[in-house]
């Protein structure tokens, strides 16, 4: 309770900095909106209390990087400040609402764009090589519409598109072949350590991780684990040419 009380304090503070007044009465419409009109096209930016945070625990991976992809960009935040640095900066969604808002927002920024992309074991490979690939609480997305093993090739495939990958999991639950069951947030950092260097090993080198306290879709409180991964040592199995699963 304590720290959804102080989420949602963090939170007012957030959409305040982000743009004063006015975005922190959007931010109160929104959660009218979903308690009550049962509305799920809410502004997910809106609704995190932890994107200056996070920006600022990334940001000295993307000011020296000439191209960024955001993926699961949602309403841009991350795209934009990234595109701020002087990078050219991808936002991907496959949300139409998001992608809307993200392009809204972004108007006057150089070398910043969206596309409306679905992400699947059949797109992913076009995806271009940038040196730094967020990919910040999508996976289990991909794990609900793909399958565990389906999803981690594409995971692969994303390692292999970037010099470093901004991973963030999610922190309540484990990502993790026939269990199904909650993770306690506190034990996630743990976890997907322990998870990445199993799959992995020597191949990534985890340069960072830091957790961050949220509260899920004006729900219950939630901490992820962000990682920042040096990926240049990984290579993607090339003979893999699209879904492991059987
Ligand atoms: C939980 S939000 C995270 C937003 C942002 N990355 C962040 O961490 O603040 C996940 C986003 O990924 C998008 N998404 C999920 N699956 C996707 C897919 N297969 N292709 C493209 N976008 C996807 C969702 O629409 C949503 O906006």
């Amino acid at each position: 309770m304590a720290i959804f009380m102080r989420a949602k304090l963090q939170r007012v503070k957030e959409l305040y900095t982000t743009g004063g007044a006015s975005e922190v009465g959007r931010g109160i419409k929104d959660f009218i909106y979903y308690r009550f009109f049962n509305r799920t096209d809410v502004d997910y930016h809106g609704e995190r209390v932890d994107n200056h945070e996070r920006w600022e625990y990334i940001e000295p991976e993307v000011s020296d990087a000439g191209s960024v992809i955001d993926i699961g960009c949602a309403e841009g935040f991350f795209t934009r400040r990234a595109a701020a640095t002087g990078a050219f900066s991808l936002g991907i969604d496959y949300k139409e609402s998001r992608v809307q808002r993200a392009r809204e927002r972004a108007d006057n920024i150089d070398g910043c764009g969206f596309v409306k992309w679905d992400i699947n074991s059949a797109n992913v490979t076009k995806l271009p090589e940038v040196d730094v690939i967020l990919f910040m609480t999508v996976h289990h997305h991909w794990e609900k519409a793909s399958g565990l093993d389906t999803a981690e090739w594409m995971f692969q495939v994303v390692m292999d598109r970037c010099d470093v990958l901004v991973y963030e999991p999610p922190g309540d639950r484990p990502l993790l072949k026939n269990e199904n069951g909650l993770l306690d947030p506190a034990d996630s950092m743990e976890y997907y350590t322990g998870r990445l260097e199993a799959l992995y090993g020597d191949a990534i080198d985890i340069r960072r991780a830091q957790m961050f306290e949220h509260t899920k879709e004006f729900k219950n409180e939630r901490g992820d684990p962000v990682f920042i991964i040096d990926t240049t040592g990984f290579e993607l199995d090339e003979s893999a040419t699209g879904s492991p699963d059987p």
